[in-house]
């Protein structure tokens, strides 16, 4: 119910159904490829190596899956997906999409940090820029645990922890790009408030280790995205001179003990 929802997951609701008219597009065209490319800068999957070399017959679900393209690039790699979002807008687009290209899981509307789905019932949860950034990592991540089978993987992008750090904390100019200083304290990194009422999560390294090592996961793999020369991206946040330097977006891979 909407009234149990934490009041972080509330606000996030009503923002990104404000949010999901900016992400039919972008959402319309992930749906039409068939190569799966990754972040801003749509780093094509063939250089980032974010999935398993197989995904026949895997059970995934998508937590925070927005216009659900991601779990359609697993169905059409043989995978059973399930998808999870909190907004009722993202998921009207995720269904006329489905609808479109006749490719139809099930998408449930609900809050990734407290999902209605049985103990190790999935082999891989995937996030891009969804529960991974979106949902406290203290609830959203010992719940993926709970999701996964043994053996089952975590894979998530976030932003790069560089780029969190220096994010100006100017509330006036939220959406100016990102600086090359330190503009945020390292420690106590955690909850992002932005003036739209929605709320990010963002943690320093070693706290992100220890919490994955809490939930029983082995991790493999921290790969740092480094933009392709010349690319552009619709996001004014970070330029890509910034994200040639820096890693503006990571994708964590975690094993489940
Ligand atoms: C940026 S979209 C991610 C989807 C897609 N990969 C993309 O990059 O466009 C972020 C999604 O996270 C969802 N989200 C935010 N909080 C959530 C929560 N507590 N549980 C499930 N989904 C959540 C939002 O509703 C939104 O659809």
């Amino acid at each position: 119910m909407e009234s149990e929802l934490p009041e972080h997951v509330k606000g996030n609701r009503a923002a990104w159904d404000v949010m999901a008219a900016d992400y039919v597009e972008n959402g319309e065209h992930a749906w039409a490829v068939s190569e799966p490319s990754w972040g801003i800068y749509s780093i094509p999957e063939s250089e980032v190596g974010l999935l398993p070399a197989s995904l026949s017959g895997f059970d995934t679900i998508e937590l925070g899956c927005g216009t659900a393209y991601v779990s359609a690039w697993l169905a059409r790699r043989g995978a059973r997906p399930v998808g999870i979002d909190n907004s009722p807008k993202q998921l009207e687009t995720a269904r006329r999409l489905q609808a479109e290209h006749n490719l139809t899981f099930p998408l449930h509307l609900g809050n990734a940090e407290a999902t209605p789905f049985a103990d190790a019932s999935f082999d891989l949860a995937i996030s891009e820029y969804g529960a991974s950034i979106w949902c406290d990592p203290y609830k959203w991540i010992p719940e993926a645990a709970r999701l996964l089978r043994p053996g089952g993987e975590l894979i998530y992008l976030v932003n790069g922890l560089l780029l969190m750090l220096c994010t100006s904390q100017d509330k006036e100019n939220e959406d100016a790009a990102v600086t090359d200083r330190l503009e945020r304290d390292l420690f106590d990194l955690y909850r992002f408030d932005w003036s739209d009422g929605s709320v990010e999560f963002h943690l320093p390294h070693g706290k992100m280790i220890g919490l994955l090592r809490d939930c029983g996961f082995e991790i493999e793999a921290l790969i740092e995205l480094q933009a392709p020369e010349g690319a552009t991206t619709r996001f004014p946040y970070v330029t890509t001179e910034w994200a040639r330097r820096w890693p503006c977006e990571e994708v964590w891979k975690a094993r489940k003990k």
